[in-house]
């Protein structure tokens, strides 16, 4: 798969690039390429930004400067999903997700400040998303956990104690939550890990296990 992402903070993705599970697919099933839209703007003094006509606070990414890192970096605007990351977009959920892990390459445009000018939604990318019902200052973290839900569905990119098979959201469990998991210490100050799950019966914990599930999905 092969993953783009315009920013005006390549480094935020730095610590993700070392860690799993990033880490274990870059250059095997990814390839991951960061862009700064500084690096290509038309404008003067790196400016990427301008404030909003009509009025208001804050400023506004521009759609030239979106145009020229994309006649930069493809010659013109992709034939591909581009994402932009804005609280107005449709919210991000596991079957999007699967849905997106499975293209062959993205592009994420994440902007600061106020948020695109609306041509670059209208014209330049196929679909908005946003992570959640509230506002961050910026795409990066959005974009962040974008890049880290559709990552971790790609082979290789979980080590094989972490399969991601039964986890939440997946098939496995009806599209539920995951039921409680627990560890060593048995007991801890008191608080003792359910008895069923130290008995060895692996019908009973399953079936305990789905039941979890189920009850935690119910809220
Ligand atoms: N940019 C700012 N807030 C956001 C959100 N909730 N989702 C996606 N992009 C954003």
């Amino acid at each position: 798969m092969q993953i783009d992402i315009f920013t005006l903070i390549p480094s935020a993705f730095d610590w993700m690039c070392e860690r799993r599970p990033l880490a274990a697919v870059l250059g095997s099933g990814l390839d991951l390429r960061l862009f700064n839209y500084r690096e290509t703007t038309p404008l003067s003094a790196r400016q990427v930004d301008d404030e909003p006509y009509g009025g208001g606070a804050g400023m506004v990414l521009r759609v030239d400067v979106v145009a020229a890192a994309f006649d930069a970096v493809y010659g013109g605007i992709p034939e591909r999903r581009v994402i932009a990351l804005t609280p107005q977009g449709r919210q991000l959920d596991q079957p999007l997700v699967e849905e997106l892990a499975a293209e062959e390459s993205l592009t994420l445009l994440s902007a600061r400040f106020e948020g695109f000018d609306e041509r670059i939604i209208e014209h330049m990318s196929t679909d908005t998303v946003s992570i959640g019902p509230y506002v961050l200052s910026g795409g990066e973290i959005p974009a962040m956990a974008l890049l880290d839900s559709i990552v971790r569905r790609l082979p290789g990119a979980l080590g094989s104690e972490e399969s991601g098979l039964i986890e939440s959201f997946s098939e496995e469990l009806d599209g539920g939550l995951e039921y409680p998991q627990f560890t060593r210490p048995a007991e801890f100050r008191g608080w003792k890990v359910p008895e069923i799950l130290l008995s060895g019966n692996h019908a009973r914990i399953e079936s305990w296990r789905r039941e979890q599930s189920r009850i935690r999905s119910a809220g």
